[in-house]
């Protein structure tokens, strides 16, 4: 495809802030012609005469010229700012372009947008993929995990270019069809919960090891360089110990960081998109409060001389034992994070009527995004063996690694509430694998007290369907509730 036609460009990209700019050169290292366009045009100057000196990379100082530049059907790709710039430049685009081409959005948008914008580009005769861009600047610049969903007869033409740009994890490219509009754009969101999770447990684990073992910065990032060498090795633990290790003027400069964390909105995406779909995508949730909470940090100074914590003693048993549950907690807290977001991809598919390939979407997730660890390796694996694996837990290799977790996870969770370490994550990973493995959850008194109160009516265990209603009271009417909302 490359340097057939000198003239004609691969693909256009819109928007040269940094991500733009990098997969413009990534796209330019694999041979592909860009041609690039940025709403401030000087921009596109300053990119060719520096970043892009010496590339086959052209500039166009307008739309118009940008789309003259490319080869027919003619791909699109936007870079900008999700939301309202991502509408302004499909609706200019609309005017340029003719039908059959494809505009590519890979911008971090909310997956709904995804879902109408592919709608109303499809009845113009255009064909939308919104696809998940992953792994920072540098995933970018040399190789990101890419998720593209959307019209499906555009994916030919686009798949040579991300496949070859794409990370490669065991020789295969990170970046494979997710399934119709708005698909792309919700396994990225998903993604982005994960590492939310993901991050919150490491941070636990930290505040496990700083305030109960009383562990140094060093010695604490060699535990977790250990980690990093077995089922845990990934990224979040390779960079956490590279932080941990990491001095300024002989002092680490983790210790000197405001314990107030930012957030950008894809957790609580996922969060919202949880509450919608009904799914207990508990452990995501949490680590968004988690920095919720931390955030409050004038607040909880203020508190912290007045709220009372638990008398503890040092720690006196086994720390060599406990280090190694420590890594057992982190390691059964993460399958059930992963467990849950499958979870809310597969309800998601479900409602949308989504063909998702779970294997492929661990494969697109085990290299070149922020998530990228050799577990995801496994999870594909348990979905290769079995396609309609009903639930990740129920995979055998996982079924045994939390057996064989269990016992030092909840030492860890029983040690951090008595010391009176707060640990969102790990413990409602904990609370959701006994509810979930649960054949009788206290849900019969639930039902009993709505129709107490509320003549909700229940179902017996032996009738269900039958909904009933119980006189609890001795004044209560005939009248239920079946038929209204509270
Ligand atoms: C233009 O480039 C700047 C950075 O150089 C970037 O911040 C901005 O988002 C780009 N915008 C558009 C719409 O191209
Ligand atoms: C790109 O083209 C150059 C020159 O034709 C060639 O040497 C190089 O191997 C090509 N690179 C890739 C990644 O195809
Ligand atoms: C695959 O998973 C489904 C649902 O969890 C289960 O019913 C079925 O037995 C599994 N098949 C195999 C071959 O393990
Ligand atoms: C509820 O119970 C009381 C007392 O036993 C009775 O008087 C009343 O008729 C009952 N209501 C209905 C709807 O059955
Ligand atoms: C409630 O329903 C029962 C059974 O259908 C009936 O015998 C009774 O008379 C009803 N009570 C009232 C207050 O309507």
């Amino acid at each position: 495809m490359a340097g057939t036609n000198k003239e004609k460009a691969d693909i256009g990209l819109i928007g040269l802030a940094v991500m733009g700019q990098n997969l413009i050169l990534n796209m330019n290292d694999h041979n592909f012609t860009v041609a690039c366009f940025n709403r401030t045009v000087s921009k596109v100057d300053h990119f060719l005469n520096n970043e892009a000196k010496g590339t086959k990379i052209i500039g166009a100082h307008s739309m118009e010229e940008l789309v003259q530049l490319l080869k027919k059907p003619r791909r699109v790709m936007l870079l900008v700012q999700a939301g309202q710039a991502v509408d302004d430049f499909i609706q200019k685009l609309t005017s340029l372009l003719e039908k059959g081409d494809i505009i590519i959005d890979g911008g971090n948008s909310l997956y709904k947008d995804s879902i109408r914008r592919a709608e109303e580009l499809e009845s113009k005769g255009f064909l939308y993929i919104g696809t998940g861009v992953s792994g920072g600047e540098d995933g970018a610049r040399y190789g990101p995990s890419l998720m593209p969903g959307g019209s499906e007869k555009a994916w030919e033409h686009v798949k040579p270019i991300f496949q070859t740009i794409a990370a490669k994890a065991d020789g295969q490219p990170c970046c494979d069809w997710v399934g119709p509009s708005g698909s792309g754009h919700f396994v990225k969101m998903v993604h982005n919960g994960i590492e939310y999770g993901d991050m919150q447990l490491i941070c636990e684990i930290y505040h496990i090891m700083r305030d109960v073992l009383k562990m140094s910065n060093d010695e604490i990032a060699g535990t977790f360089e250990e980690w990093n060498k077995g089922t845990l090795d990934s990224f979040l633990i390779q960079i956490t110990a590279e932080i941990l290790r990491y001095k300024e003027n002989g002092k680490h400069v983790l210790d000197l960081i405001r314990d107030s964390a930012g957030q950008k909105g894809t957790g609580k995406w996922t969060g919202i998109a949880a509450l919608e779909y009904g799914v207990p995508v508990t452990l995501i949730g949490e680590s968004v409060f988690a920095r919720c909470l931390s955030s409050l940090l004038d607040e909880r100074q203020r508190a912290s001389s007045q709220l009372k914590g638990p008398r503890v003693q040092d720690f006196d048993g086994d720390r060599k034992e406990f280090i190694e549950y420590l890594g057992q907690a982190l390691y059964a807290s993460k399958i059930i994070s992963y467990a849950q977001g499958f979870m809310l991809m597969r309800e998601a598919a479900k409602q949308h009527s989504w063909k998702l390939n779970y294997g492929s979407i661990a494969l697109m997730w085990r290299g070149g995004c922020i998530i990228r660890s050799v577990f995801l390796g496994n999870i594909k694996a348990a979905y290769d063996k079995n396609e309609s694996l009903e639930n990740l837990l129920l995979d055998n290799f996982f079924m045994d690694a939390i057996n064989k977790c269990q016992h030092g996870w909840r030492k860890v969770i029983a040690t951090a509430s008595v010391y009176g370490v707060p640990i969102p994550c790990l413990s409602t990973a904990l609370a959701f694998y006994d509810g979930y493995r649960s054949k009788r959850l206290p849900a019969n008194l639930v039902q009993a007290q709505r129709d107490y109160f509320g003549a909700h009516t229940y179902e017996l265990l032996e009738k269900p369907g039958d909904w009933v209603h119980t006189n609890w009271t001795g004044h209560g009417g005939n009248v239920t509730a079946s038929t209204y909302q509270h």
